[in-house]
């Protein structure tokens, strides 16, 4: 397993070019089951999460090329197995997602519950509430689910009780082949969401509310092939620009329009961090700024991103004063805290509130990775802490994070990759 070396205390400066939003393309390749036509996507993000949803999609008969390094052509014309075998569901959370489209395409599908992660058990009753509401008959057995839907899916209205990303997206592309309208309430409103609207509606899908918490779906008997480029990716944005407040650089980021006006750019002005967003994307400039402590509380898009969450409280770590982080969304989302305390972070949890203390440095460690976004909190403590900060376990950054320790460097860090 490689892990990732970092000398700590270089500012950060230069340009990051941000990827394509791995949430995005998840949803997209899903929703190429389905139409019998070719779906391409472009600006697609180099990452191991990417290549497993590949991985899914080819063991369910769909064809998957990769036309060049970012662009992938996905070929549902014959879907030749429904299943989705636990032992890939179980790799990534978001293999789930092929359920609503296998089912609305196949009029049936079996796809193994994803269990839990790091981060919390993940539930997924209100995607099969909503489901059943669509008119699938569905049974859970021996870990899997089981949908069927044999005189195809019915139009329905679906009341979500919390905002559920992932649920949001099967239940879209379920109702773009039902029989009739669909209309979602309390939707989730994030950009991947308006992301997958825009691809189903270029392939001929009829849909009101992009952007809104009400989704109106009006269903079709088929739906047609597409191009699409996936939009760049707002935590990826966040990761680099919280990469550049707390080494106290400046960096110009490229992408990431979707993270403008939102909770989480009036959280990082609060912190006193100059920005100015311009054509190509935003620029950062965090010298010489004492960092003012503040509150965060993680909520459904537009609030604070729980995917930045991690990075955030890096940063306040050397914060001039005590910031408190709520975690809203995920019941287990502080497994970077006892990491971070090693590196001499002063944090103090009560239940799914970290009161964060600013230091005056951090003393670099090492270090263990446990999922995707608690591993890239410790490289962004990692850049500014003082001597060397090694993070094991680095699989969970790759299957995030684009060429991190390239992008790095090439802003000035000392970082480099070694196999361990
Ligand atoms: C998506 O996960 C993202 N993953 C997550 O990003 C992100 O943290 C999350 O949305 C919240 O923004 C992808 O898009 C692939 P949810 P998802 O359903 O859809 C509860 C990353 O680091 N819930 O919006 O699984 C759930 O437990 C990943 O890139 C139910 O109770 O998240 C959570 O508390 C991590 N029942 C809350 O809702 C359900 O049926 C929000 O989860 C579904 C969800």
């Amino acid at each position: 397993m490689d892990s990732i070396i970092i000398e700590g205390g270089v500012p950060l400066s230069g340009k990051v070019k941000i990827s394509g939003a791995k949430n995005s393309c998840l949803a997209l390749m899903a929703s190429a089951i389905l139409t019998e036509a070719p779906l391409n996507l472009n600006n697609v993000p180099k990452l191991s999460d990417i290549a497993t949803m590949s991985t899914l999609l080819g063991s369910l008969g769909l064809e998957v090329q990769n036309k060049d390094s970012r662009s992938l052509c996905l070929d549902a014309r014959n879907i030749s197995n429904r299943k989705a075998h636990y032992d890939i569901v179980r790799k990534m959370r978001a293999s789930f997602l092929v359920l609503g489209p296998l089912l609305a395409r196949e009029g049936y599908a079996k796809v193994s519950l994803p269990g839990g992660c790091a981060i919390g058990a993940r539930a997924v009753d209100l995607h099969l509430e909503a489901l059943r509401k669509l008119g699938a008959k569905l049974k859970l057995e021996n870990g899997y689910v089981i949908a069927s839907a044999p005189s195809g899916l019915i139009g329905a209205e679906i009341d979500f009780p919390i905002k559920s990303v992932g649920a949001t997206e099967n239940a879209i592309m379920a109702a773009t082949l039902a029989k009739g309208r669909t209309i979602i309430r309390n939707a989730a409103r994030e950009p991947e969401i308006g992301d997958l609207i825009d691809c189903l509606k270029k392939m001929g899908a009829e849909i009101k509310g992009r952007g809104s918490s009400t989704i109106e779906i009006e269903g079709k008997h088929r739906l047609n092939g597409s191009t699409h480029e996936v939009i760049s990716d707002r935590i990826e944005f966040g990761t680099y620009l919280l990469a550049a407040v707390i080494t106290k650089g400046k960096i110009s980021l490229t992408g990431g329009q979707e993270i403008l006006n939102t909770e989480f750019l009036k959280k990082i002005g609060e912190m006193g961090v100059r920005y100015k967003s311009d054509s190509e994307g935003l620029a950062i400039d965090a010298t010489n700024t004492d960092l003012q402590p503040i509150k965060v509380t993680t909520e459904p898009y537009p609030g604070f991103p729980t995917d930045l969450q991690a990075q955030m409280m890096a940063t306040l770590t050397l914060a001039k004063g005590e910031s408190e982080i709520n975690e809203n969304i995920f019941e287990n989302r502080f497994m970077h805290v006892p990491e971070l305390s090693r590196m001499g972070a002063k944090i103090k949890l009560e239940g799914t509130c970290a009161m964060v203390e600013g230091v005056d440095h951090l003393v670099g460690a090492p270090v263990m990775a446990t999922d995707l976004r608690a591993s890239v909190a410790l490289v962004i403590a990692g850049l500014a802490a003082k001597g060397e900060t090694r993070i094991n376990r680095v699989y969970h950054l790759d299957r995030g994070y684009e060429n991190i320790e390239t992008k790095l460097a090439q802003c000035g860090a000392q970082i480099k990759r070694v196999q361990s």
